[in-house]
């Protein structure tokens, strides 16, 4: 069997920790019996810069045709912020109608998190972030655009298909994992009277069908304090897109920070993208400084959802191994250079094949 993967780089460190993603597929991919056929693709603000493209028509169909696609980070210093995101990350989301943002939130041994008192045992949920629909979908305009008048209106799309079948991933995703077996509806039903009243009845609804699994309920500002006081009260998290955009980069620093954090943007009826979650952080770009183990789990996402689960497990197994061994997840703090730490993990990746 062959994947074929679309690789985009992308911008600032995207290239850099990419590469130590593929380095450590291409490890494994022999002893796991894989092959991969990596094609890649400049799409980011270099290209945008020198040609004005974002994400031509063509390429687009071209990454509809893939098994899946891995990114880097898009997000350049001298392109206007939103550009390059809305123009090829949300883009790609929509497009190809990954509809779930998937986020595990996994605090690996030997890693420091910010939370006192907590350990890994604490620290393993995942959230389940809707990636269509709410506020992203740019509904809305403006009046009087730059005058003392100007009324914007910005509204968030919920639709009950959408919602529902976001649900449904979150509740067969609390069943496989198997741990509490509880899913959290994270809203805002206190004030969101239209919006999370739509999510909360579908959701309840929904529970009917999962008596094995707990329902349960959390106001997103409560969620943020629950994240950090008690992580240990999660497992699975569902909700909607712009909720789950600002609690998972909280997430990220529960778990250690966002060289640690990946997501899968999911359609598990087509093609699917992974990304480490944090940005291009273009001031350490070239440095060999950031941290690749978030890129690199992205890459054992990757493999999971690929059903390749003897390779993604070598690799969860050559990350944790690997982390016990750096000083920080920090740039620049690691003890290691970032392709020091994809060779470590490779490494280690490869002796848990054996
Ligand atoms: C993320 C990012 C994106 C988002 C930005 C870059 C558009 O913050 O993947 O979480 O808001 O979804
Ligand atoms: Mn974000």
């Amino acid at each position: 069997m062959t994947y074929r993967i679309a690789v985009i780089p992308g911008d600032g460190t995207g290239p850099e920790v990419v590469a130590e993603g593929l380095k450590v597929l291409k490890a494994i991919a022999g002893p796991a019996n894989l092959k991969f056929d990596f094609i890649p693709y400049d799409l980011g603000g270099e290209r945008y810069l020198k040609t004005g493209e974002i994400l031509p028509a063509s390429v687009l169909d071209e990454l509809r045709q893939f098994k899946a696609i891995y990114l880097g980070a898009i997000g350049h210093p001298d392109v206007k912020p939103g550009i390059l995101e809305k123009g090829i990350l949300l883009k790609i989301r929509f497009e190809l109608d990954q509809y779930i943002n998937l986020r595990p939130v996994v605090l690996y041994p030997g890693v420091e998190t910010p939370l006192k008192d907590k350990g890994p045992e604490d620290i393993d949920f995942v959230v389940v972030r809707e990636n269509t629909e709410g506020l992203y979908v740019g509904a809305g305009g403006n009046l009087k655009h730059g005058t003392p008048d100007e009324v914007a209106v910005q509204e968030s799309i919920n639709t009950r298909k959408g919602v529902d079948r976001c649900l449904k991933f979150a509740f067969e995703l609390a069943r496989k994992r198997n741990k509490k077996k509880k899913l959290t509806l994270v809203a805002k039903t206190n004030v969101l009277t239209y919006a999370s009243d739509l999510w909360e009845r579908a959701f309840l609804a929904m529970a009917k069908q999962y008596p094995d699994i707990t329902p349960d309920y959390a106001h997103v500002d409560a969620t943020c304090m629950w994240m950090v006081k008690n992580p240990e009260w999660f497992d699975v998290l569902v909700t909607d897109n712009l909720f789950g955009d600002i609690i998972t980069d909280l997430g990220a620093m529960v778990q250690g920070g966002m060289g640690v954090a990946a997501g899968g943007n999911i359609n598990p009826e087509g093609v699917s993208m992974f990304e480490p979650i944090g940005g291009s952080a273009p001031k350490y770009t070239g440095l060999n400084k950031v941290n690749p183990i978030a890129a690199i789990a992205a890459a054992q996402m990757m493999l999971e959802y690929l059903g390749e689960t003897r390779a993604a497990q070598s690799i969860e197994a050559g990350i944790k191994k690997t982390a016990t061994m750096m000083q920080s997840m920090g740039a620049g703090r690691m003890g290691y250079t970032t392709t020091e730490v994809g060779d470590l993990v490779a490494k280690h990746a490869l002796e848990a094949l054996k």
